[in-house]
């Protein structure tokens, strides 16, 4: 907003009651106009109440009142950074994404990392899956990469994602987490064994957030300009290196400081040392997704067997100005989608695609892409219109389509791939479900000391666990993933193998 003209041409000396003078610029209320007192009510009399004509006083409590906005539902805490991305080559042959589309092409990017259970002031030492969430400002419109640093999920349904979710925030009742709550979840939820054990390890409490990996986690379909279809999945390799912190550390750091993370990644970046990320990618053609033993639209599972190959590098470099209109007001949603880029099939991304942009017409209102942090790079032309606090997008009176005066037109470049279909509508979970095998490669590729790390980490929580049938439910989980995972994780909570064993199906 353009200040008052002429009283902003010169600055005002203030001499302020304290023992000091500052050169300023007028204040103004938010009409514009200058304030002439703003550390004295207006009274009546020096001992009458206050008036209702003050506006300064009434502007300021009102304004108070409503600073605040909801707080993600998920991923409340987190922090944001500015950067770019540079392709490392030409992957039209892949994809007519944009940012791929030549060598060295940069492409600006901003990036959230989050914790996801826990509330906006929560410590960001908490155990957590972290949020890895990039946007990619395209000249063909943002594409948002909502990853994690974890390379699988908890579920494969979005329609289980509201239970899970409220069984790991705190209690309706005691507004505290509880793991009671969220193992008698799991405990149903075999699917969850690969995530809980990677959530378990120390990667679940990372040292610094640019010590991490970030990844997909789905499967997307990359698009070339002869609309031939590959899957996808994509994965953010730190050249930090990877790193969590060991179950002491934790402990000691969050006696100390429960904003580690942010301090590091902002006192890094105001040092010149900017953290970078190789972008790589893992492809599969859709003739051979019956290939594999399990399910490769399925986000329990990663494609362990598929190389990878590096498409570009990102780096981090610019600390927000402002931390709510930025990194708070940032919309991400996975259903921010380019041309060159569409969402497989798999069935807890496709629930994703719309709980996101959902949400956040609810948590910012409907023009939540006019903010400028959320506004496109790209030129926006649509018919979408009015709503609360829009500043303009109207460009004549043909607000609709078809018209013989319309100067709108859609591009058939661009219109979705066509996906072959069989079989009949229905509601049954996915077949190959193999909820074991990886998590038991996993356990097995640890070191000794990472192994001994996530079963102190595990039975901590697991050991808080009353009910026998849910501890030893879950005990029969990790030893399905593997003999000695199981076994000695039932010793530390004292747990009975038999009873264990009992429950697994042969
Ligand atoms: C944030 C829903 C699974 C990563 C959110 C938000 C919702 C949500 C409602 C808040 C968005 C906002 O207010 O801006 C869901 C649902 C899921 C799901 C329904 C499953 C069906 C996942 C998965 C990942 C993920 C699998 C990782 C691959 C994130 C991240 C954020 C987020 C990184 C924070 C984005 C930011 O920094 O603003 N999720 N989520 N979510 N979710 Fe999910």
């Amino acid at each position: 907003r353009d200040p008052p003209m002429d009283l902003t041409k010169s600055c005002l000396v203030i001499s302020m009651s304290l023992a000091f003078t500052v050169q300023a610029e007028t204040l103004t209320r938010d009409n514009g106009a200058p304030v002439g007192d703003n550390q004295n009510s207006i009274t009546a009399g020096s001992n009458g109440s206050v008036l209702l004509q003050d506006v300064q006083l009434i502007q300021k409590l009102q304004r108070f009142a409503r600073e605040r906005i909801p707080e993600r539902v998920v991923h409340a805490r987190g922090t944001g950074v500015h950067g770019e991305f540079i392709s490392s080559g030409d992957f039209g042959e892949l994809t007519q994404a944009a940012p791929f589309a030549k060598k060295n092409k940069v492409t600006p990017v901003f990036v959230r990392f989050s914790t996801v259970v826990h509330s906006k002031g929560s410590p960001e030492t908490l155990r957590d899956p972290r949020g890895f969430a990039t946007r990619f400002y395209s000249e063909q419109g943002n594409w948002d990469l909502v990853g994690n640093n974890l390379p699988v999920f908890f579920i494969r349904d979005a329609i289980k994602f509201p239970d899970m979710v409220h069984s790991l925030k705190p209690s309706p009742v005691t507004n505290k987490q509880d793991p009671n709550r969220f193992f008698d979840f799991f405990s149903h939820e075999a699917t969850a064994t690969n995530m809980l054990t990677w959530v378990y390890t120390n990667l679940g409490t990372p040292s610094s957030y640019r010590k991490m990996d970030g990844w997909g986690v789905h499967a997307y379909k990359f698009i070339n300009d002869e609309n031939r279809v590959k899957y996808v999945k994509f994965h953010w390799v730190s050249q930090q290196g990877v790193e969590g912190l060991r179950p002491n550390e934790v402990t000691k750091i969050q006696g100390q400081n429960f904003n580690h993370l942010t301090d590091d990644l902002y006192s890094q970046i105001d040092q010149g040392n900017f953290p970078k990320w190789d972008l790589k990618v893992k492809v599969i053609s859709p003739e051979d997704l019956n290939k594999f033993d399990y399910n490769p639209l399925d986000a329990t599972k990663m494609w362990l067997d598929v190389p990878e190959t590096k498409v570009g590098t990102m780096t981090l470099n610019r600390v927000p100005d402002n931390f709510f209109q930025e990194t708070e007001q940032a919309a991400f949603a996975p259903s921010n989608l380019i041309p060159g880029i569409e969402p497989s099939e798999d069935r807890l991304l496709q629930g994703r695609i719309f709980s996101y942009a959902d949400t956040q017409l609810y948590r910012l209102g409907a023009n939540l892409s006019q903010l400028p942090i959320n506004q496109a790079k790209a030129n926006v032309a649509n018919h979408n219109q009015e709503g609360a606090a829009n500043f303009g997008n109207t460009r004549s009176d043909v607000n609709y389509q078809p018209s013989v005066n319309l100067d709108l037109a859609e591009d058939a470049r661009y219109r979705s791939v066509n996906t072959p279909l069989s079989g009949t509508v229905q509601q049954a979970a996915i077949p190959k479900q193999d909820n074991f095998t990886q998590a038991g490669i996993l356990y097995r590729s640890l070191s000794k000391q990472d192994r001994s790390d996530l079963i102190t980490n595990l039975s901590g929580d697991l050991g808080k666990v009353r009910d026998s049938n849910v501890k030893h439910q879950m005990l029969s989980y990790f030893y399905q993933a593997d003999k000695d995972f199981g076994e000695r994780l039932t010793k530390a909570v004292n747990g009975d193998l038999s009873e264990v064993k009992k429950r697994i199906k042969s």
